[in-house]
């Protein structure tokens, strides 16, 4: 790939998004299409050359076959029909019979092994997507929308599994039939084969070229709007009772109608494109056997031409159509191929910003102090940091609570903690240990999240409690979930621990899913805890219960809890306020109300709003 030149880069005043899109032009076509296709043969047909190759010798087989049958018409002629050669009369039909058996076999075999190959290496690679998405930065992959994701693996790949094997077969199989059958016209005549060869190939060449180059943009195009219709139904499906709800029906229907009808309309110049491809060959085919007959009836006139001659010749014309216009589809094939490719590719290519550091060691998290000192942090595409020299100590075994207005950065040093994110300034250590110098591996064990919005995976209730605790046995997720003040709800289900819960599952109160949650995080008994409005879902009652499982979760571990409702974080070692990303107060409960502060004004506005 080249890269545009500094110097013209200015000239042109190019915008950082005008740039990408001129560079996408200003990089041949050609290139980037060969580079594609080297790629793929080194990353995911390797494995498979001995098997590639097997298959591109049936497709020698199948090339011969096809370039001899010619060779066989002419011989019925010349020596059956016109020298009743009764040697002929048999060695003939029995060679007609064998080479068309032969050509049956070599076909099969080539096609399941093309099609094994091709299913085997999407399979790779929709398994390197799906490690490169789960892999990825939390802010690289929340770019795009799940359902353009979906599209990409399930769409472009299997698009790019389709060229793959078509391309190969065309390469080897028609091309080498091409090239066989244009070679026996040439042993009979090869004045004719020459005429052929002129007319016909270059003007489909030419006309190929141009076909290609309108199919890849629609195809691109086309790919692109499919993502757009999976985003579509993904969205609409998690969100069908907001639709409700507002009474969008309509609208959403509206939305996916026009997407549908994009989809269609880049379709249909894709399929425009191709199917000109085949007409085009047809016609130019027609003018090369009307000027064969021309000439080849003026050369029998002379003499120089026998019947059978001419009968294997306009044979071998007739053979070459289908495997010609394969090879000059191969173009439009291809580019579809590129297009879907190259989505592909981008996702593999991502760059993650969040990965161990070369001598990272294993986090040595025995007591699980956490120190954070003066971190400032700021969202990519924010214009305000998110946080700003925040510093917060939290010794070991102590719980301490953030507080604070919504958007105050509280979250946000949950998820540098984690190292979701990296800071922009400042650091954070666990047990004096900076945590980007630890491995993300052992930094990520040795703490547990419990969320704002607890997730529940598409599983039975034990597995989502065992999630992240490979070797817990039942009695373990149990007693994980009395602890939790899950158990008795969970014993209710139809089929108890066993009960599926998730999207195609039960749906749980958000109560019910912020316990399963909190038995999850109780399982995987990490030494550092890190809870965000852990209880925000859970009426009084079960508030309660829930919060004398926290505290008992709490016992020997440390802990940063983020609290809306400030009676369940009173008795935290050291409470911090939080404002616009800064520490405005910390203390304890009764420091806090003393000074009179932010804290204290919260405290007794909630209290009012609880008491009246
Ligand atoms: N992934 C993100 N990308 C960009 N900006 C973000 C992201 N997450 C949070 N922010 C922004 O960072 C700021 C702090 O957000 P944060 O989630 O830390 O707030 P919070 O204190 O947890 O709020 P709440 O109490 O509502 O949960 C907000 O302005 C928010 O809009
Ligand atoms: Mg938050």
């Amino acid at each position: 790939m080249s890269e545009i030149p500094a110097s013209e880069r200015l000239t042109a005043g190019l915008t950082p998004e005008r740039l990408v899109f001129v560079q996408e032009k200003y990089n041949t076509a050609r290139s980037r299409t060969i580079a594609l296709i080297a790629r793929m043969l080194r990353s995911y047909l390797r494995p498979y050359l001995w098997l590639l190759g097997f298959s591109i010798l049936l497709n020698v087989i199948i090339a011969a076959t096809t370039g001899a049958l010619p060779w066989f018409i002419q011989q019925a002629v010349d020596e059956v029909f016109n020298n009743k050669n009764p040697n002929m009369l048999v060695l003939v039909p029995v060679g007609v019979v064998a080479i068309s058996l032969l050509k049956g076999i070599a076909t099969y075999g080539s096609n399941v092994i093309m099609n094994f190959v091709g299913q085997r290496s999407t399979a790779n690679l929709q398994r390197d997507l799906f490690a490169r998405l789960v892999h990825g930065d939390l802010a690289y992959v929340a770019q795009q929308h799940s359902g353009a994701y979906i599209s990409i693996f399930m769409n472009d790949a299997t698009r790019l599994r389709a060229t793959v094997s078509n391309i190969i077969i065309a390469l080897i199989r028609h091309l080498l039939t091409v090239i066989a059958l244009i070679a026996f016209m040439f042993t009979i005549n090869w004045h004719l084969a020459l005429v052929y060869t002129v007319i016909v190939v270059p003007m489909g060449v030419a006309a190929m070229r141009r076909l290609g180059r309108v199919t890849r943009s629609a195809s691109r195009q086309g790919l692109q709007e499919t993502g757009e219709f999976s985003t579509l139904i993904a969205e609409t499906l998690s969100g069908l009772r907001i639709v409700k709800a507002y009474g969008q029906e309509n609208d959403q229907i509206d939305r996916a109608s026009t997407t549908i009808d994009r989809v269609l309309e880049f379709t249909m110049r894709a399929v425009r494109a191709r199917a000109a491809a085949s007409p085009a060959i047809e016609a130019l085919g027609g003018i090369a056997v009307g000027a064969i007959i021309f000439i080849g009836g003026y050369q029998s006139m002379q003499g120089n031409l026998t019947a059978g001659e001419f009968m294997g010749f306009i044979t071998a014309l007739l053979a070459v159509y289908q495997p010609l216009r394969s090879v000059a589809n191969m173009q439009t094939v291809l580019q579809e191929g590129v297009a879907a490719g190259r989505r592909v590719f981008s996702i593999l290519d991502a760059r993650d910003r969040i990965l161990d550091a070369e001598n990272a060691h294993s986090l040595t998290a025995h007591q699980g102090a956490v120190l954070f000192d003066n971190v400032s942090f700021q969202y990519e595409g924010r214009e305000h940091p998110a946080l700003n020299q925040v510093s917060i100590e939290v010794k070991p075994g102590q719980t301490v609570a953030l507080v604070g207005a919504s958007g105050s950065g509280k979250s946000t040093l949950l998820n540098l903690t984690l190292r979701f994110f990296d800071v922009s300034d400042g650091r954070i250590e666990i047990d004096g240990q900076d945590i980007r110098h630890v491995t993300l591996d052992s930094l990520r064990r040795a703490t547990a999240l419990v969320t704002q919005d607890p997730f529940l995976f598409d599983d039975t209730v034990g597995n989502n409690i065992a999630y992240g605790t490979p070797g817990a046995d039942a009695a373990d997720i149990e007693r994980a979930a009395k602890l939790a003040a899950a158990h008795d709800f969970i014993s209710e289900l139809p089929e108890g621990y066993e009960t599926r819960v998730g999207e195609s599952g039960l749906r749980l109160s958000g109560g019910q899913k912020q316990r399963i949650a909190i038995a999850r995080a109780m399982l995987k008994d990490a030494p550092i805890l890190l809870l965000d409005e852990a209880t925000s879902a859970l009426d009084t009652a079960s508030e309660q219960k829930v919060q004398a499982a926290l505290n008992e979760l709490m016992q020997g571990r440390t802990s940063l809890v983020i609290a809306h409702r400030l009676s369940t974080i009173m008795h935290a070692d050291c409470i911090y306020v939080m404002q616009e990303g800064q520490v405005v107060e910390s203390g304890t409960h009764s420091d806090l109300l003393d000074a009179k502060g932010v804290y204290a004004d919260l405290y007794h506005k909630q209290f009012e709003n609880e008491e009246g």
